[in-house]
């Protein structure tokens, strides 16, 4: 995979831009557009990556469904013999609809309900990262009353700065996730005491995007430190979990591989007996997809050209919310001239942009591929402005399987009723 693009199976040839063997041109000719395409090759090199670093040494790689939860992804992971992070009921249903394995399911996240634990706990799922005190003595409770123990793991929060976008940081004192380094100690002492909990390990997660692995090994030496405390108390862990977060590149970035990410934090447990778990999402699908659009109209401005495509802040929420970048690049290759463009969506909002001045020569009509879009592209998008959220399709080498039809309007209001 020697692509010139950050998505290593996107490839450049006489049929336009093809995903694996498959052209862009043909999918927006079959499902039409905007539609998500995922490269299964991609999926699994990323995923093999993390496998074969971790080789040798009891681990598990939990993948984070929040990043993407589409069925077809979920059970290509599944096979794949991954394990899932995930936040909600709805994605432990998603994870079990697509053949994960409950066994190898943490729940993560700071506010689970009740209805998700008892979801949880009937689906038998491998741990709750538990984040707060208040949800310790929930998840006790709720254990106790279906006469269940329910495995956990504290997620602490190190305190480390991890230098990405403040939105996706979370590892900070000031952050609402984790519990503070501080009081972890009393909380196990208090979670080794109730009988319907067993301590099975601990977890942290400090931010997302991260293109620099200092950081996790600085959180990963503090988890290592309360591991042994706790161990000198006879509270013993089977596992650490250190989340997610590697980073992808989008542009110029230049994050580790996944096998010198993972290489200092492997030596730090080298010799240790602790399973390793990991709950990578962008790592593993970001740049196994693109979001395939068509231009609508080109409007030449004063100031600005823009090139109105039917894509838009619903379909990839990422430019608007952090001001992100994804390459943009014509599926068919036009002679110049080319000229800068706003690539804006048509949607009643100035902040509806996927990208500021890109040069493209393109015509009205014309395909773009938005790069970089398997992460975090599908799974925060929105129905605004009564948009029918966009296809899903993943390639399979010359294959190509629909794994989410594009909505309907009529799906979009039926559970509405107008005033009787
Ligand atoms: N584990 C936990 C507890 C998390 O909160 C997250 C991401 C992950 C794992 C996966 O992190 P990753 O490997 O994907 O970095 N919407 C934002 C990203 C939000 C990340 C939230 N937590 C974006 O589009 O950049």
């Amino acid at each position: 995979m020697n692509s010139p693009f950050p998505v290593p199976t996107l490839s450049q040839g006489p049929a336009g831009l093809s995903l694996e063997d498959v052209p862009l041109a043909a999918i927006a000719q079959a499902h039409g557009t905007p539609t998500y395409v995922y490269s299964l090759a991609a999926l699994s090199a990323a995923y093999n990556a993390y496998r074969d670093a971790l080789a040798g040494r009891p681990a598990l790689v939990c993948y984070a469904v929040k990043a993407n939860s589409n069925l077809g992804v979920l059970s290509a992971f599944a096979r794949l013999g991954a394990g899932f992070d995930i936040v909600s009921g709805g994605e432990l249903a998603r994870v079990l609809a697509a053949g994960g394995d409950a066994g190898k399911v943490v729940f993560s996240g700071v506010g689970k309900s009740v209805a998700e634990m008892r979801q949880a706990l009937d689906a038998g799922i491998r741990c709750f990262n538990v984040e707060s005190a208040a949800e310790l003595e929930r998840l006790a409770e709720v254990a106790g009353a279906m006469g269940k123990i329910a495995p956990i793991a504290l997620r602490v929060n190190p305190d480390v700065d991890p230098k990405t976008h403040p939105y996706i940081s979370t590892g900070l004192r000031s952050n609402k996730f984790g519990v503070a380094f501080d009081e972890a100690l009393a909380l196990y002492r208090r979670a080794a005491a109730l009988p319907s909990l067993r301590v099975a390990g601990i977890g942290c997660h400090i931010g997302s995007q991260l293109l620099d692995g200092a950081p996790v090994v600085e959180a990963a030496e503090k988890v290592l430190d309360l591991v042994d405390r706790l161990a000198a108390e006879g509270i013993v862990l089977d596992h650490i979990d250190l989340g997610g977060g590697l980073g992808i590149r989008y542009r110029d970035e230049t994050p580790p591989a996944v096998a010198d990410y993972l290489a200092p934090l492997l030596a730090l447990l080298a010799g240790r007996r602790e399973e390793l778990l990991l709950e990578p999402g962008r790592s593993l699908v970001g740049n196994a997809g693109v979001l395939l659009t068509r231009i609508e109209y080109l409007k030449p401005g004063v100031e600005k050209n823009f090139a109105v495509v039917d894509a838009a802040m619903n379909d990839l929420a990422r430019p608007a919310l952090y001001d992100a970048w994804h390459e943009v690049v014509a599926v068919a290759q036009r002679p110049a001239p080319a000229r800068r463009y706003e690539i804006v969506g048509p949607i009643c909002e100035s902040g509806d942009f996927l990208a500021h001045d890109r040069e493209l020569a393109v015509e009205p009509g014309d395909l773009l591929a938005l790069l970089s879009a398997g992460a975090y592209g599908m799974a925060m998008s929105s129905n605004y402005n009564t948009r029918t959220r966009a296809a899903e399709v993943i390639v399979d080498g010359a294959r190509s399987h629909l794994v989410r039809a594009r909505e309907n309007v009529e799906q979009l209001f039926a559970a509405e009723r107008p005033l009787g």
